[in-house]
């Protein structure tokens, strides 16, 4: 594979609403990531992700976008994000943002115009269907049918995620066309690339016939009819073709339900992205993605197993982006770590033995510190939309009060995202935040880890230097990746390759000192 820009960064993920408030409202803000760069900067990543800043009503914390073009007023505004640029660029650091274009808010101009006059051609932007029952039996992703009802008409809209998030229409050129001007609007600004969301949706199953139901309220999951279907590559293809490889931008794809053999196509040579997320190894605690409540038990050899299945197949067309954690993921610590969650040393084991696997390595805010799941008592404490859908579809399949907040605890978005802690008072705001601060004792914040040179924060910058900086970079960055196998099933072993270097890296997950075999 030809040497590309992005295999050489390190992309740090910035949930903005919870990395650092600058006005003093509670909600995160880009003037508070433009004064937290040289922080950044220290750490030593080279690009930012940042979730989305658009314009939004915030039903799915931006994920519901109402205006593409434009900045959401707790944020900031264009010009805090153009400094925020410049700012970067003098430190080097590229930013990258994410792209949400599977679905829009309902409040964005398109839909309303929409649902004011069927007539309009902003109509045939998403996806409507005529008549008084409600269309099929699919299950959105956040729970309840896809279909929403039109307030009178007889019709109804189709949303993969909530009803405030109707799913656009890719079978309409126009539409494709406004996209694809927009995000090339975004790449003319200076911007590095995108994180790609949900795109493996982008494509229905134009049958919309009902499926056998998946559970006890008749529905089933959409998933099997409107993620990844057949005709996909056409649209994904004629996407890469009139922004992305007119300019040399990274993308990142949140491809969940694409299989291995389709890598090739998603990013091969001539691939619709630079690379994927593969969630087979994030998800191994549970049955299906969307479902939190069908957990599975498993163990180190299983994780082993998925990520060298991972890591084997994107190796043999592309290229791999990893990560333990995300804004949609409970944190590694807890989920990874098991019992031995609170022991430094595990935390930094962990983290270098998904850094130092081949790819582009991903950190997600606080991940750097440790950060562990904030456990809450009640359901009243979420904010997640999915959170509180798993804890009353839970109970709904049967499980018990506890039993469902368990789930919800061990498995919720809000793990992820609650403040960051700057110093023992928080640092995050002067205000109360938006979501509860996590419980963490004094230990899990920037302050206190900052000049311990044996705090994970310390380490994660030593790792991060040792890949980017030393006379092993090339061989950590390029160097092709092979499973070590050792006797001990607690044990993850690869090794690196790259011309006549060599490293062999091991991992334990055990809290018994052992002799590799
Ligand atoms: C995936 C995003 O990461 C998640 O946060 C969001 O809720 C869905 N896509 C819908 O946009
Ligand atoms: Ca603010």
């Amino acid at each position: 594979m030809k040497k590309k820009w992005w295999q050489k960064e390190v992309v740090y993920q910035i949930y903005p609403r919870s990395f650092q408030d600058s006005n003093g409202d509670g909600i995160g803000d880009l003037q508070g990531i433009i004064s937290r760069l040289d922080y950044l900067k220290d750490l030593g990543i080279t690009s930012l992700w940042l979730c989305p800043i658009f314009k939004s009503p915030m039903d799915d914390n931006g994920y519901d976008i109402s205006d593409y073009l434009d900045i959401a007023d707790e944020f900031g505004t264009m010009d805090d994000l153009k400094q925020l640029i410049a700012e970067s660029q003098k430190r080097q650091i590229k930013i990258i943002l994410d792209l949400v274009i599977n679905h829009t808010s309902d409040e964005h101009p398109w839909f309303q115009e929409a649902l004011k006059d069927p007539k309009s051609p902003y109509h045939d932007y998403y996806i409507f269907k005529e008549g008084k029952e409600v269309p099929n039996n699919w299950r959105s992703v956040f729970g309840g049918s896809v279909w929403e009802k039109v307030k009178g008409r007889d019709e109804y809209y189709l949303h993969s995620f909530s009803k405030k998030q109707p799913d656009l229409n890719w079978e309409n050129p126009q539409l494709r066309k406004e996209l694809y001007q927009m995000i090339n609007t975004w790449l003319d600004m200076g911007i590095a690339g995108f994180r790609v969301d949900a795109i493996t949706y982008i494509k229905k199953d134009l049958y919309f016939q009902s499926l056998e139901s998946d559970g006890v309220d008749g529905l089933a999951k959409c998933t099997k009819a409107v993620r990844n279907q057949a005709g996909i590559e056409k649209f994904l293809d004629e996407l890469k073709e009139e922004t992305f490889k007119k300019h040399d931008c990274m993308t990142v794809a949140e491809a969940a339900g694409i299989r291995y053999d389709q890598l090739n196509e998603f990013i091969g040579d001539d691939g619709f992205f630079s690379m994927i997320f593969d969630f087979k190894y994030a998800d191994l605690d549970i049955a299906s993605g969307s479902e939190w409540f069908k957990r599975i038990p498993w163990s180190v050899a299983d994780l082993r197993k998925r990520i060298f299945d991972s890591q084997l197949n994107v190796q043999k067309y592309g290229w791999a982006a990893n990560f333990i954690e995300n804004h949609d993921q409970p944190r590694a610590t807890t989920k990874y770590l098991l019992q031995y969650e609170r022991n430094s040393d595990a935390v930094k084991m962990l983290g270098a033995m998904y850094f130092f696997l081949k790819g582009t390595p991903f950190i997600y805010q606080g991940q750097e510190l440790g950060m562990i799941n904030f456990k809450r008592d009640s359901i009243d404490d979420f904010n997640d939309i999915s959170s509180i859908d798993q804890y009353y579809r839970s109970m709904e399949e049967g499980y018990s009060k506890e039993e469902a907040l368990e789930f919800v605890n061990l498995r919720s978005r809000d793990n992820a995202r609650t403040p960051f802690p700057w110093d023992k008072n928080n640092g995050f705001s002067t205000h109360s935040p938006w979501l509860k601060q996590n419980n963490n004792d004094n230990e899990i914040n920037v302050q206190n880890q900052i000049n311990d040179n044996q705090s994970i924060l310390s380490f994660y910058k030593e790792m991060i230097n040792f890949r980017q900086n030393s006379q092993y970079s090339d061989c950590l960055i390029y160097g092709s990746i092979e499973p070590i196998e050792v006797e001990n099933n607690e044990v993850i072993a690869y090794r690196r390759q790259y011309n006549d270097m060599m490293i062999d890296c091991y991992f334990s997950f055990s809290n018994q000192a052992m002799e590799i075999k």
